[in-house]
């Protein structure tokens, strides 16, 4: 088998998946705090949220626009399951929305009905989005590997997730996934772009993302690769 042959390596969608879990939890843990976060704070949360959901709505297209007509073509007996993770999005895109209004209710009014609001939808969202990641790994992803192959998977995940985007936007997605990441899916998630590039986000953006992070987490919440290199 050549290279290029062996089956899709589906690290990636664990890594993306693993990045919203977390930050649906500091996300929720950050609004509970006693005192409510204040004013600085709360709108770094607030944006932060509207970001994520950005990212959210995005990984979504990518997989009904791409990866899951591509398993319909090549699996035709994995209609039902494509057909539910296609229903998936559009229930979790309900949640997104109400997430997206209650984030920027909260960016504008710190007051404790619209946090209890943000809150509210958070929750939601997260009852519709964490069993979806969950059968996404474990049903989906193991019929992608048997399905397609790596080099189809990269094509894919390269003309989605990366191709024609700033270094400044692959920067800030490149370090919110690699936080509290592992070592070995680091290597992965890294070695995605060239080395010029990847020197360029590590050494040129690290700080931006810290800082960012401590806005909206405080200053004590951990925000680097598990294990990674020395910063
Ligand atoms: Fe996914
Ligand atoms: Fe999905």
């Amino acid at each position: 088998m050549m290279a290029r042959d062996k089956p899709a390596d589906t690290t990636m969608m664990g890594v993306v998946h693993d990045a919203l879990r977390r930050d649906l939890i500091r996300l929720k843990d950050g609004l509970g705090t006693t005192p409510p976060p204040g004013d600085d704070r709360h709108k770094a949360l607030a944006e932060h949220a509207e970001w994520m959901m950005n990212f959210l709505d995005d990984h979504h297209h990518g997989e009904d626009g791409g990866l899951w007509p591509l398993l319909r073509e090549r699996a035709p007996h994995a209609g039902a399951l494509l057909d539910r993770m296609t229903a998936d999005h559009q229930r979790i895109g309900a949640a997104i929305e109400q997430t997206r209004l209650a984030a920027e209710h909260y960016r504008m009014d710190s007051g404790d009905d619209a946090r209890a609001q943000f809150l509210a939808a958070l929750a939601t969202l997260a009852e519709s989005l964490l069993p979806h990641l969950r059968s996404e790994e474990d049903e989906a992803m193991p019929l992608v590997s048997a399905t397609i192959t790596d080099a189809e998977w990269k094509q894919w995940d390269n003309r989605q997730n990366i191709r024609g985007k700033s270094i400044s936007k692959l920067a800030d997605e490149g370090h919110w996934l690699m936080d509290d990441l592992d070592r070995d899916r680091y290597e992965t998630l890294t070695h995605l772009v060239p080395a010029p590039v990847r020197v360029v986000i590590l050494k040129g953006y690290r700080r931006r993302y810290r800082t960012n992070c401590a806005r909206r987490w405080g200053p004590h919440v951990f925000v680097g690769p598990r294990n990674g290199p020395a910063s």
